[in-house]
């Protein structure tokens, strides 16, 4: 059967290996290039077999792909993504620069479970960050469903493994830094993903503050998110909302404890569970989520992104 060429730009780096391994064992998807930089030239294996040979990227073929996936750098992805665009190649860009909230430019956010018809036959995709794909997926149907009291302030509290710094070399994520150790960074309400939540939240129609804070988690992949919500009336059962919303979806999983991040890795999906707090004055709700920041916060949602965008199935090629 006749396979669509696609190519991976940033092919050497967490997110970009994880998508080269997910190409390479899809049905109908043929790698054509994968690039890198300081590591051009090398050959490497990929994770679950197989390997791929990075070119630079300069002596990448960009029109002999249907479909580029850029896993470059933020401040990076956005040249080559102009440039894969102007060869007349779709592009999913993984990286913060064509997200809502970051620039002026109308592309497609691709939170695919909630822009999912926007993202079919879309040209241009920008695959969401890990930690709003956590986080604004875990809110969908309060936000959707009118259910956050206006002018809340949804307060978040989230953890990530060490690859979603990506490869370069830092003093603060050596081994002796992270292990047996938790700590927060990005504190104040910084953190560069929150122009994006900021923005699908307006979307949404929902006039509420978010309160974002990230810790370092001594692991290699895996995010979850505690968010508090602050909701106009009680839910008499909260959970049969997340079950309607998302009752066809395949890569969401509603569950009664508390999700973990060892069911979700290497996999995938969003693992949420929602719960009323007690002793409160307010109605507020509890919500946790849990992904693998390399799957369904990148490489697996980019994918998932990417079939829509060429007419297959969304879930080819995707572990469940
Ligand atoms: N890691 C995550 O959990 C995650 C989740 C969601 C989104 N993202 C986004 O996805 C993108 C990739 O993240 P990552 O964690 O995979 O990054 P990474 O591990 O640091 O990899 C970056 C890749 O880009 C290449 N590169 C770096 N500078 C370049 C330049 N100036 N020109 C061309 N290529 C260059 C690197 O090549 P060499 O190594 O050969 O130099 C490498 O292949 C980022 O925009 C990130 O924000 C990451």
């Amino acid at each position: 059967m006749h396979k669509i060429p696609v190519g991976v730009l940033g092919a050497s780096g967490y997110a970009g290996r994880d998508l080269c391994a997910l190409v390479q064992r899809h049905p109908r998807l043929e790698l054509v290039f994968a690039s890198a930089n300081g590591r051009r030239g090398e050959t490497a294996e990929l994770p679950g077999g197989g390997q791929v040979t990075f070119v630079a990227p300069d002596d990448v073929p960009l029109s002999s792909a249907a479909l580029v996936f850029s896993a470059l750098p933020h401040g990076t992805s956005a040249e080559w993504v102009r440039r894969s665009r102007d060869a007349g190649v779709r592009a999913v860009d993984l990286s913060a620069d064509m997200r809502i909230g970051n620039t002026d430019a109308d592309v497609i956010y691709g939170l695919t479970e909630a822009r999912r018809d926007e993202v079919k036959g879309a040209e241009l995709v920008a695959n969401p960050g890990c930690y709003p794909t956590s986080i604004l997926i875990g809110l969908l149907p309060l936000l959707e469903d009118g259910h956050v009291a206006s002018g809340a302030t949804i307060s978040v509290s989230a953890a990530s493994g060490v690859t979603g710094a990506g490869l370069t070399p830092r003093a603060d994520l050596l081994f002796g830094e992270v292990t047996e150790n938790f700590r927060a960074y990005g504190i104040g309400n910084t953190h560069r993903h929150l122009n994006e939540m900021r923005a699908f939240v307006a979307e949404e129609g929902v006039d509420a503050d978010l309160i974002f804070t990230p810790h370092l988690l001594p692991m290699a992949r895996g995010i979850l998110a505690t968010m508090t919500v602050p909701l106009t009336a009680p839910l008499v059962d909260p959970l049969a909302l997340w079950q309607r919303r998302f009752h066809n979806e395949r890569f969401i999983e509603i569950v009664n404890t508390p999700p973990e991040t060892r069911h979700v890795a290497h996999r995938n999906v969003v693992r949420i569970t929602a719960h009323t707090l007690a002793h409160l004055r307010q109605p507020t709700l509890l919500v946790v989520s849990a992904i693998d920041n390399l799957m369904k916060g990148a490489a697996g949602q980019a994918l998932q992104n990417a079939n829509l965008m060429l007419g297959l199935d969304e879930a080819m090629g995707l572990p469940a």
